[in-house]
């Protein structure tokens, strides 16, 4: 892969790293980072966290010069290998941390609100400038945004296009948590390490669940989750994981 690398291990590490184009996404860019996650889904590490390369930017959007050179089917086409590429962020059984180093900008947004967490430094800047470049946010920016921060704020970030700060984002509900600028990508790690010390099948099956309730209605979604609840029952994690509270020990999940 030319812009994507990945470091392995329980907590997995994937840094977008085209570093003179601050990191833009044209679509080998993403094609390499579906492909990247597709991988990271087979071999199955605790957490994974995205992060961007270089000092300045997280992912300063889709590739403006690339997105100028499209036509219609292309435009369609891109904006799909988009979805299909963010879907294996949210809706991977793994959980995925952004950790946003700079700008999040278009694209950049969007890669990050389809993790399940973002951790932000203080120098990372939020925003979809694509009303102003005369398109729209295709990378499932109007869909998971509104649904991220209400849609009356992401409407008025979508309509203007104005940027934020990092404090701003945190307020908002955009990011989970501000560190100091360098630190992102430790902290995510730090929290991608907290997650994998739980029950792997546990923390898989709390994120399918958790992802439910934004697809169906509050009865519908509690069924599931006594579904989810029953089935962890079934695994030796969950006898390891109660056996040794009583035990008075730690557990040692096995992922089974
Ligand atoms: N698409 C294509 N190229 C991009 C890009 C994007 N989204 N964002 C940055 N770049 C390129 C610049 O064209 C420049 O390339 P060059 O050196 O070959 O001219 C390089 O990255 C560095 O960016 P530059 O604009 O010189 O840095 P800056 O510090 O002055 O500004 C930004 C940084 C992020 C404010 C500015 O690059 C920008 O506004 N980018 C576009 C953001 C955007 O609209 N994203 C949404 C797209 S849908």
């Amino acid at each position: 892969m030319d812009f994507v690398s990945v470091e392995r291990g329980d907590v997995a590490v994937l840094t977008i790293d085209r570093q003179e184009k601050l990191n833009a996404l044209n679509p080998q860019v993403v094609e390499e980072i579906g492909q990247a996650l597709l991988e990271l889904e087979a071999e199955g590490p605790r957490a994974v966290v995205v992060t961007g390369a270089g000092e300045r930017s997280f992912v300063a959007g889709a590739d403006i010069s690339a997105m100028n050179e499209m036509d219609p089917l292309e435009a369609k086409r891109f904006s799909e290998i988009g979805h299909a590429a963010m879907a294996l962020l949210d809706r991977s059984p793994i959980p995925t941390i952004a950790a946003v180093n700079g700008y999040a900008l278009g694209g950049g947004c969007e890669v990050a609100i389809a993790c399940d967490i973002r951790i932000a430094a203080e120098n990372a800047t939020f925003g979809f400038p694509e009303v102003g470049l005369g398109i729209l946010p295709g990378m499932g920016g109007t869909q998971r945004l509104p649904r991220l921060i209400g849609p009356a704020l992401a409407k008025e970030l979508i309509f203007t296009g104005r940027r934020i700060g990092a404090e701003k984002a945190r307020e908002i509900g955009l990011v989970n948590r501000v560190v100091p600028q360098g630190e992102a990508l430790n902290v995510a790690r730090e929290v991608a390490a907290e997650i994998a010390r739980n029950g792997p099948l546990a923390v898989r099956y709390a994120k399918a669940a958790v992802n439910r309730s934004a697809d169906v209605d509050l009865v519908s979604g509690l069924e599931y989750e006594a579904d989810q609840f029953a089935l962890l029952f079934a695994t030796e994690d969950a006898r390891e994981g109660m056996g040794a509270f009583v035990e008075k020990r730690k557990p040692e999940f096995g992922g089974r």
